[in-house]
């Protein structure tokens, strides 16, 4: 009995529902009592006034965006153009150093010398390419290893050339692997390992390097300079891993996992370790730090920078889209906005391990077997695991 009024009740809940549904739509349909469509005029703008930003990175990218607007541009003359937007536009050499952030970023003074110095050189995308590798990519790779590695870093280079970065013909695919290097400054009190480098550079000829102070900050000019790299020199690789050198790859894995890929799967792949629902950190004391002078707001999903793989179509896209994004400096956030501009979010995937595994785990052959990235690696892991892998005994479940 009781199951029956409950039964009732519920249907009738389900037909009032259908009724009230009923009544919006029909109130709704957007036709008048002939049957015309009715077209909805609004009767005051609908937009408003972009007023600036407080934030310098924000007020930038408020400039680009209204330089790269064709409509708005066609119309107004630079006269027309509220001051705050006209006037950021640039002096004449973008790469000298730009004193007017000084004025410009309003706790400028007070803020860390890595901030200031990002600042000041914010317009420049162009450096002098010092060392290059023209012919690396003569027969187009199936995939190519980028990995960011500074000057110093000779023995992690050495292990990833030993282990996962061994460049040939791996699993009937063809993998060619390059090391992308900035300048180490004289200013910054390194020892001048400059003819090491060039030693290293003659005998393995894989060192891509720029004339720009690597920094932390510098990584995102790193990347706008690949950017250009790869559409120069290597368009024609189907697939792009970028990542640190205090990483391990599962070189095998990537391989198998790709070629597992084809059409707009493969067109439109970005993959990794990706973050979302994050934002600025805004305690000074934190590594990420970003004042609130700088950038409001959130960010977008990225994949963090400790490795991440994309097609050679999305490296043509982003070098296309960096143009139009101000540069900022944390680059894998930079390359989620640059995605984000593209109408795409990074993809993630379980296989990329930027937070370690669990240490009862890092000592098994086995668990390194279904995974892309482990990070962080020392050289020495790097060829422990490798060998692992290789090993024609590992039999794993
Ligand atoms: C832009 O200018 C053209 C001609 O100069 C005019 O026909 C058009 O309406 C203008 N568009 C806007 C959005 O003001
Ligand atoms: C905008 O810049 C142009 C030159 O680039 C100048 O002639 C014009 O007066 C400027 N307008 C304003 C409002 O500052
Ligand atoms: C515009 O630029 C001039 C100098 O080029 C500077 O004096 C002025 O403060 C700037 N205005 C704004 C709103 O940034
Ligand atoms: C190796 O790859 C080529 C295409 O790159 C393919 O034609 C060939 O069948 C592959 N060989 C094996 C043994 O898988
Ligand atoms: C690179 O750094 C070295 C010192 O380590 C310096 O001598 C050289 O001028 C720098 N080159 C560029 C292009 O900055
Ligand atoms: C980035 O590189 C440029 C060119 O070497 C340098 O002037 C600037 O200080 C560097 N920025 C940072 C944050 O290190
Ligand atoms: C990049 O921009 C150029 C010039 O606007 C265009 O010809 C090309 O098709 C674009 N490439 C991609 C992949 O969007």
């Amino acid at each position: 009995m009781a199951l029956l009024r409950r039964r009732l009740k519920l249907v009738v809940t389900v037909m009032m529902v259908n009724l009230f549904i009923f009544i919006l739509i029909s109130r709704n349909s957007g036709q008048d009592k002939n049957g015309h469509q009715k077209v909805n005029i609004p009767s005051k703008p609908f937009w408003s006034k972009v007023a600036p930003s407080t934030a310098y990175w924000n007020r930038q990218q408020q400039v680009l965006d209204f330089q790269n607007n064709p409509v708005l541009m066609a119309n107004l003359s630079s006269s027309e153009l509220p001051d705050w937007l006209n006037n950021t536009s640039v002096t004449s050499d973008l790469c000298k150093p730009n004193f007017r952030v000084a004025t410009q970023v309003k706790d400028y003074n007070s803020l860390p010398d890595r901030f200031k110095d990002f600042l000041l050189y914010m317009q420049c995308r162009s450096y002098p390419l010092m060392v290059d590798q023209p012919d690396i990519c003569k027969e187009p790779p199936f995939l190519l290893l980028a990995v960011k590695s500074l000057v110093p870093h000779f023995d992690r280079r050495q292990a990833i050339r030993e282990s996962w970065g061994r460049a040939g013909v791996i699993a009937n695919r063809t993998v060619v692997t390059i090391f992308l290097l900035g300048n180490a400054t004289a200013g910054d009190h390194h020892p001048d390992l400059s003819g090491m480098l060039q030693y290293e550079s003659a005998h393995y000829k894989d060192l891509i390097q720029w004339g720009y102070r690597d920094s932390f900050f510098n990584l995102t000019v790193k990347e706008v300079l690949f950017l250009d790299w790869i559409q120069t020199r290597c368009s024609g690789a189907q697939f792009i891993f970028k990542g640190d050198d205090d990483v391990f790859v599962n070189t095998y894995r990537i391989l198998d996992f790709l070629k597992g890929l084809s059409g707009p799967k493969a067109r439109d792949l970005f993959v990794g370790d990706v973050i979302t629902n994050a934002g600025p950190h805004r305690d000074k004391k934190v590594k990420y730090f970003i004042p609130e002078s700088m950038y409001v707001g959130t960010y977008p999903p990225y994949a963090g920078g400790g490795g991440y793989l994309y097609s050679g179509d999305i490296a043509a896209r982003l070098h296309n889209v960096s143009q139009h994004v101000a540069l900022y400096p944390i680059d894998d956030v930079y390359t989620g906005m640059c995605l984000r501009k593209l109408g795409l979010a990074p993809e993630k995937h379980k296989g990329f391990r930027t937070f370690n595994i669990e240490e009862k785990y890092r000592s098994n052959p086995c668990a390194y077997k279904s995974l892309m990235l482990v990070h962080p690696r020392t050289p020495q892991e790097m060829n422990q695991i490798w060998s692992w892998l290789r090993s024609p005994d590992l039999n794993c479940q």
